[in-house]
């Protein structure tokens, strides 16, 4: 959830720091911190808010040195202020620790240092970490000793970074079931929880295995196993469209995301067939099929059931990956789980997948962010190649992960190539949705921005883009919002339907279309305000939100994008921050 970075090398330190924490802001972006070594002092800087407002207020820009490290933060422990944002230190001020995970038996460590006599000054779990080294670092060992002597105490999940004023020129890192990578450029070397904080200076990149250390130093890198021994490793080179992240034109990542999906498409179908076909008869061949996600990846996985139904005849569950451990039972070596994470490494899809390699399952995972911890766990992995997705609201990862399973469902009757081929054509009509319906989607949002609920259905293939599009709406504008199956909305929901309330009915003209319109007819008798996301014109709509006729399992992918873009329009009226929303990260590696 956090963002860390390290630069050690030749350059001034703190302006690369700065740019990679704006970088690592999707991570978390409610405080932000920086230490820096120079002239034989530790310099930290720290305060709540994001990270442009901090560089201003604290003129960080300016501070010399050539080794320095950075965070930026989500609260787990600790409220969001100055005293409790990142980089720690110890008792004495030599050393400074950035981190990313949760110690879990921080309470228990704190108390038995306070006992010793260390002096806390935060309420995170992070401090245990200085307060240890110190202790080490007092016994004569080099910080690195020290960190390999500290971590077996540690419970939980982290990544760290130390830097000290007692081994200067130094920075240390490790890591436990969270990311760490490290880039390489010597004499310059960086090191952090993602390769993009340092793109734009090396894609060659290497990186660390569970409880491995790194030590960055003046013009080297070395890497340590757990008992200390020195590992030799190979960089990889890092594709580079995993380095393009900036906004151009757009005010907003999110909406430059909603726009450029087109081209995504395009990118996520250049897929290798052979291994899509394996996955498929894996997927016929297995007792029973569970799909485990969070969050969008969710919905995705849930649209990805109805074609596994309806192309494979293939019934497969999806169980929402923090639930995924309560069903472990049932989980056998006949079960193919598949893993859908935008960022690989959301922490209740991980342990899901654990629990699932422990149950001997074979797991099969579909992730975007290259190099994560859950294509480290899977037997085999499909990428989305949709590039980074830099606003926190997952967009055009969603759109990819619809085209995945679709492809996915056609490999399962040998029609790989005819779903490319149907795909292909869908991007024209991608951006043909956005030109038609982005001035009605502006016009709803002004006239919609002050109404305290919203309400989204849809049934079939069609009914987990209703929840996807509250989602997004709740996740961006703060607006309550729910999606279901349009036919249980007479089960309770109609009860808070009245006069004016928005229901978003997305009924394309498939087989969904006459139910789901009768649904909303139902609303509409209330004095719903009906939003109809449809190819097909009806008198019930109060607005038409008009999309293409295409194949029918390709209504998913042609209707999510305008309720992206109507979220995305109407967290902007309500002056909310659609790339940095309250409360919210991209990567939850928490559980
Ligand atoms: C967070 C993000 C969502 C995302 C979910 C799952 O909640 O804010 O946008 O859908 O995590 O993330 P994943 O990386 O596993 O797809």
């Amino acid at each position: 959830m956090c963002g860390i970075i390290g630069y050690c090398g030749q350059k001034p330190a703190v302006p690369i720091i700065l740019e990679a924490l704006k970088r690592l802001e999707y991570r978390g972006y409610d405080s932000a911190g920086i230490a820096c070594l120079c002239d034989g002092k530790l310099l930290i800087e720290k305060d709540a808010g994001k990270v442009d407002e901090i560089i201003r207020k604290r003129s960080l820009a300016d501070v010399p040195g050539n080794v320095a490290i950075g965070h930026t933060r989500w609260a787990t422990h600790g409220a969001v202020t100055q005293v409790n944002a990142h980089p720690h230190s110890d008792c004495s001020g030599s050393a400074a620790v950035v981190h990313n995970g949760i110690i879990e038996n921080s309470e228990q460590l704190r108390q038995e240092l306070t006992r010793m006599g260390h002096r806390f000054t935060s309420e995170t779990d992070t401090e245990v970490i200085p307060h240890l080294l110190e202790d080490e670092i007092k016994n004569g060992l080099s910080l690195e000793q020290a960190v390999l002597n500290i971590a077996p105490k540690l419970e939980g999940s982290y990544a760290f970074l130390v830097a000290s004023l007692n081994d200067p020129g130094k920075i240390i890192g490790t890591r436990r079931n969270n990311p760490l990578v490290v880039g390489i450029d010597a004499p310059d070397y960086y090191v952090s929880s993602d390769a993009l904080a340092f793109s734009p200076y090396t894609n060659q990149v290497m990186s660390l295995e569970d409880n491995e250390v790194v030590v960055l130093a003046a013009g080297k890198v070395e890497f340590f196993d757990a008992r200390g021994n020195k590992l030799v490793k190979q960089a990889r080179q890092l594709d580079h469209t995993w380095t393009e992240n900036h906004k151009g034109s757009y005010q907003h990542f999110m909406l430059k995301e909603i726009m450029e999906q087109a081209q995504v498409l395009d990118q996520t179908i250049h897929q290798d067939e052979k291994t899509f076909n394996t996955i498929a008869l894996d997927i016929l061949r297995a007792r029973q099929v569970i799909i485990t996600a969070c969050g969008s990846s969710r919905y995705a996985a849930l649209v990805g059931r109805y074609l596994f139904s309806r192309v494979g005849k293939r019934f497969c569950d999806v169980v929402m990956a923090s639930e995924f451990g309560y069903f472990a039972d049932s989980v056998d070596k006949n079960t193919v789980v598949i893993a859908v994470s935008q960022s690989g490494e959301t922490a209740d899809v991980v342990d899901g997948v654990k629990a699932a390699r422990a149950a001997e399952a074979q797991v099969i995972s579909i992730i975007n962010r290259p190099n994560s911890i859950l294509a480290d766990l899977s037997h085999q992995v499909i990428h989305l190649n949709c590039g980074p997705e830099m606003a926190v609201a997952a967009t055009k990862s969603f759109l990819s992960q619809l085209a995945i399973f679709y492809l996915l469902s056609f490999a399962m009757v040998n029609a790989f190539e005819e779903a490319a081929a149907k795909l292909t054509d869908l991007s024209s009509e991608l951006t043909r949705v956005l030109d038609w319906n982005k001035s009605e989607l502006i016009r709803l949002s002004r006239t919609l921005k002050d109404k305290s609920d919203f309400y989204y259905i849809a049934r079939g293939i069609n009914f987990a883009i209703a929840s996807e599009g509250a989602l997004k709406l709740k996740e961006i504008s703060y607006i309550h919002a729910e999606g279901m199956p349009a036919g249980e909305l007479k089960h309770g929901t109609l009860a808070l339907i009245g006069p004016g309330t928005p229901v978003v009915v997305v009924c394309p003209a498939d087989y969904t279309f006459s139910e789901t319109l009768s649904n909303a007819i139902e609303a509409k008798t209330r004095g719903a305000y009906i939003i109809g996301v449809s190819d097909r014109e009806s008198d019930v709509y109060d607005s038409w939100i008009k999309i293409p006729q295409v194949d029918e399992l390709l209504y998913p992918m042609v209707a999510v994008v305008p309720l992206h873009l109507l979220a995305y329009y109407l967290a902007i009226n309500r002056g909310c921050d659609p790339d940095r929303p309250r409360n919210l990260a991209k990567s939850v590696t928490v559980k």
